[in-house]
């Protein structure tokens, strides 16, 4: 069978599910690309005809899919057949990918790929860098190909019916060193016994701030009001740190003490990894 049109949802607050997404679509080969950027806003009421091929990215939070992208997904409906991808910050994604699946073949889709990339974990400074710079150019190699590998299959199917599914539980898993994942577990445990909490927004500088609004444009919960950029509302952050990461004048900064545990414990890049 043929599928002559790819549509790419993604939500991504720090481009790397983004980045990912794209070139797992440009490794399909197919020219007309439509495209459902989740990080602002939802999906809304839209459907996807059968014969378009749907490529899903979204980031792990907490070993999840990040809420905000089921949540934006909610309302979509189709009985196409998509690949689901998480993006994780070289710790672990846990259920997510499981989840995104589950969430997904609700809405109507049956899953025929999934994967898991490495991408440049959120809380990652140039102090405390946890999978600096994923996705890199190896890592952009891997999803193109796995974008061929799509097609290849779909390309094999004589109909959508005959194009068989796929379970993404059986993926897998990249390799996790011993020692540094338990000294990891000890160190959170120390950590919370210390009572240390996490900050619940990023701070800024407002030496550095020259009220630009690049941050109120990019942060995708409405947690930073136009004109009182020094100030976040905390309940509304998601610690996504799309604003860190946009900031021209480096005004934002995001310092957990979890990000110096996950620095330490999770040097060793994890591969990607793939299931048709
Ligand atoms: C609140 C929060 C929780 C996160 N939890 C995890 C996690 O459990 N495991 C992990 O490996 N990375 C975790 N990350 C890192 C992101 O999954 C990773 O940086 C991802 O590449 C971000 O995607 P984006 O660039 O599309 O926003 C977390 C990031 C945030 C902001
Ligand atoms: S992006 Fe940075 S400089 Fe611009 S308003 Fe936000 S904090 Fe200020
Ligand atoms: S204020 Fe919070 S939710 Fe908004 S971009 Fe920054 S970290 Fe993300």
């Amino acid at each position: 069978m043929n599928i002559d049109e790819v549509q790419l949802i993604t939500f991504s607050p720090t481009c790397t599910s983004k980045q990912v997404g794209e070139a797992i679509v440009h490794g399909t080969g197919i020219s007309s690309v439509s495209k459902v950027d989740l990080t602002l806003e939802a999906a809304g009421k839209r459907g996807g005809p059968s014969h378009v091929l749907a490529v899903i990215t979204v980031p792990v939070y907490g070993g999840h899919v990040a809420p905000f992208a089921l949540e934006r997904m909610r309302e979509l409906h189709t009985d196409g057949a998509p690949a689901v991808v998480v993006v994780y910050g070289n710790r672990a994604y846990e259920k997510a990918l499981v989840e995104l699946d589950a969430f997904v073949t609700n809405l109507g889709f049956k899953v025929i790929a999934g994967a898991t990339f490495v991408g440049e974990h959120s809380y990652s400074s140039e102090k405390y860098p946890v999978a600096s710079g994923r996705p890199d150019a190896d890592d952009l190699e891997y999803a193109k190909l796995f974008g061929e590998k799509i097609r290849a299959k779909i390309a094999a199917a004589e109909d959508v019916e005959k194009l068989y599914g796929v379970d993404v539980a059986h993926i897998q898993r990249p390799r996790q060193p011993f020692f540094p994942l338990l000294r990891f577990l000890r160190r959170v445990v120390k950590l919370r016994k210390s009572g240390v909490l996490m900050p619940r927004t990023p701070e800024v500088n407002t030496e550095r701030c020259t009220h630009c609004g690049y941050c109120v444009k990019y942060c995708p919960a409405g947690a930073i009001i136009k004109g009182e950029e020094c100030n976040t509302v905390a309940e509304k952050c998601i610690k996504c740190c799309a604003c860190v990461k946009s900031c021209p004048q480096k005004a934002r900064a995001y310092d957990t003490p979890f990000a110096v545990l996950l620095s330490d414990c999770f040097k060793k890049q994890k591969e990607d990894r793939i299931i048709l």
